[in-house]
């Protein structure tokens, strides 16, 4: 869904009624929209006003004039005001979170909403901080009286920005006022009247340098954004936290596998490392602070598993006659891998292109991670490979933290395609962004979309892109598979995008009227010496520019439908429709290429 059409929805209903039951079916569709767009996508072109028109069109709609004429609003638009909320603080259109304010029920809610209006709409930075004082920790403290433990922390959050920013933000326009704000949110009668403040850590306000202080302010907004998305999601749990996902059926039909093993020299060098193995179910979802023995424990037990998806999808790519043709005349093979670590993707790559055996080499392979220790395995790994290679490998190894949420992330990756150029015959991220809606969920929105964008800029005419992840339930909101789904459709929808999905087959055929709540998965087969059939499963997309994915995707069988998941090996999508059918289609991810379907 798209802002206009919800804005449509919206003043259709008639009555509060009709709004909640639209709300109640279509939330989990309509949160992206609030959350995926960059601050600098805001700005463009005035796009924030949009968000603003439809917020006026909904207050004046039928619902709005139902809520003004003393009806409450229903649990779904309270949720829906809290998107509306957080979009406007990120768009810095302060009037609006006051509209936000006025729709909603008394109660801690709309004090907090009209505390943050106080603090943030600020006309003069040397005096409003100061003389709105009491007024805005009269809000606070009412919000904070009237509130569960959970929202208690986030008043106390909010109390935090609000003495942050005083500092702050009038030393941009050159005023002092620390001392004043300190005094103002120690003082003994304050304390008195708003014991909220007793929350405050003062010391920090008082000593923190101004690059500490900012630290601090961005972890503390950080945290306001996620804690009232999970309030909005709390308020419609059916609509907002996740349903959909594959963990309870063990059905599933096997697609032909060509490699099911890791080769024995690889098998040594994890032994030579002392790779462990050791599946840990949590642990799983972060890695990026994985210490050595943590890292051990990857190479024995996710490594193998992602050389075995990695080898064989690079195969079955490299076996699509027009990849292989226009592949077999590069003189040199660049690929950058995100989010890398140990490199498993990496060295299922140039296993792939080992069997392929028309690869003129050198690989020159471009690694980004945030954690040393894992790149510096990845080092090791590669040196030891690269002796049963007959083409050279080349190791690049980039010490990249990218910051968790969707401004932070495409600035640094923007910094990193801006300098490299459309140099890269492959782009790949495998398993590594679910890490980051891991972390912040709503934050995190637009992540995946964003990488495809950037990760196509930098790839040559005829590259491509491959993005693989998990199919566990890792986070609370939303099956990652779906948002992998949804976010990849959102790509290949955007007007300027100048690449597209070519693989799996029907999301190549139908990705611009593809229902979001589908997801794809496939399941691979993996032994090696410290496991024997252990079973892997993740969904993937893989993209190429445009004029190459016309050529790719032109060569493909033409079957009236394919199967696109593994765990429901009856459905088949049928012109963007997943259905159930009984007739055996050919699975949506080899296309044929291979010997196997
Ligand atoms: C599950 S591992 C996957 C490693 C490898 N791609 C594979 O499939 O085996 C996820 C990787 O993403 C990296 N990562 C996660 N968050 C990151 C961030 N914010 N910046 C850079 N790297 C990150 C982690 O350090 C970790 O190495």
């Amino acid at each position: 869904m798209i802002l206009q059409e919800l804005t449509t929805e919206l003043t259709r209903c008639q009555s509060l009624g009709e709004c909640d039951d639209f709300l109640l079916f279509n939330l989990n569709e309509i949160r992206p929209i609030f959350y995926s767009e960059t601050f600098h996508e805001l700005q463009q072109n005035s796009r924030h006003f949009e968000y603003e028109d439809s917020f006026n069109a909904f207050a004046n709609s039928s619902t709005g004039a139902a809520i003004r004429g003393g009806q409450k609003p229903t649990d779904s638009v309270v949720a829906l005001l809290i998107f509306f909320l957080s979009l406007f603080e990120k768009a810095q259109l302060y009037n609006s979170i006051l509209a936000v304010a006025d729709l909603l029920p008394d109660g801690s809610l709309r004090c907090r909403c009209q505390a943050i209006f106080k603090y943030k709409h600020i006309t003069d930075a040397s005096s409003d901080y100061i003389t709105r004082f009491d007024c805005i920790l009269q809000f606070l403290q009412e919000a904070w009286n009237s509130s569960s433990d959970v929202v208690r922390l986030q008043c106390e959050d909010l109390l935090h920005e609000y003495a942050f920013e005083a500092v702050l933000k009038p030393s941009y326009v050159g005023c002092d006022i620390r001392q004043d704000v300190f005094q103002c949110f120690t003082d003994e009668q304050a304390q008195q009247r708003y014991p909220i403040l007793k929350k405050l850590p003062h010391q920090s306000l008082r000593d923190l340098g101004f690059d500490g202080l900012s630290l601090a302010l961005s972890e503390v907004r950080s945290r306001i954004i996620e804690s009232l998305h999970i309030e909005a999601c709390e308020l419609v749990p059916t609509a907002l936290f996740a349903g959909l996902s594959d963990e309870v059926i063990e059905d599933s039909v096997p697609i032909f596998q060509v490699i099911t093993s890791l080769p024995d020299f690889l098998s040594t060098q994890l032994s030579v490392m002392n790779a462990v193995y050791s599946p840990q179910r949590q642990k799983a979802r972060f890695n990026f602070d994985s210490d050595t023995d943590q890292n051990r424990i990857y190479l024995g037990t996710y490594f193998p598993r992602t050389v075995i998806e990695s080898q064989n999808i690079y195969q079955e790519l490299l076996s699509i006659p027009v990849i292989s043709d226009s592949f077999s005349k590069k003189t040199a093979i660049r690929i950058m891998d995100i989010g890398s670590g140990t490199g498993a993707a990496v060295i299922g790559f140039v296993l792939a292109l080992s069997k392929w055996g028309k690869c003129q080499g050198p690989v020159k392979i471009t690694s980004i991670d945030y954690n040393i220790d894992a790149l510096d395995k990845q080092r090791q790994i590669l040196a030891s490979v690269g002796k049963e290679l007959s083409f050279e490998l080349q190791y690049q190894p980039l010490h990249v933290p990218f910051p968790f949420d969707l401004d932070g992330f495409v600035s640094a990756f923007t910094s990193i395609a801006e300098r490299e150029g459309s140099v890269y015959d492959v782009v790949s991220c495998w398993k590594c962004l679910c890490e980051f809606y891991n972390v912040n969920f709503a934050q995190a929105q637009g992540i995946i979309k964003n990488t495809l964008r950037l990760a196509s800029q930098i790839l040559k005419s005829n590259g491509f892109c491959v993005v693989a992840d998990v199919t566990t339930k890792d986070n609370a909101f939303e099956y990652f598979p779906i948002t992998l789904n949804r976010e990849s459709n959102d790509h290949d929808r955007s007007l300027n995008a100048i690449s597209r999905t070519i693989l799996p087959v029907p999301c190549s055929r139908n990705s611009l009227t593809c229902h979001t709540h589908c997801f794809t998965q496939r399941r691979f087969k993996v032994s090696h010496q410290l496991a024997q059939n252990d079973e892997t499963k993740i969904a993937y997309r893989v993209l190429a520019p445009l004029a190459f994915a016309d050529l790719i995707t032109a060569s493909f069988t033409d079957h009236k439908a394919y199967r696109v998941n593994a765990a429901t090996p009856t459905e088949a999508c049928f012109d963007g429709h997943k259905s159930k059918s009984t007739a055996s289609y050919p699975s949506g991810f080899t296309n044929l290429f291979e010997q196997g379907v």
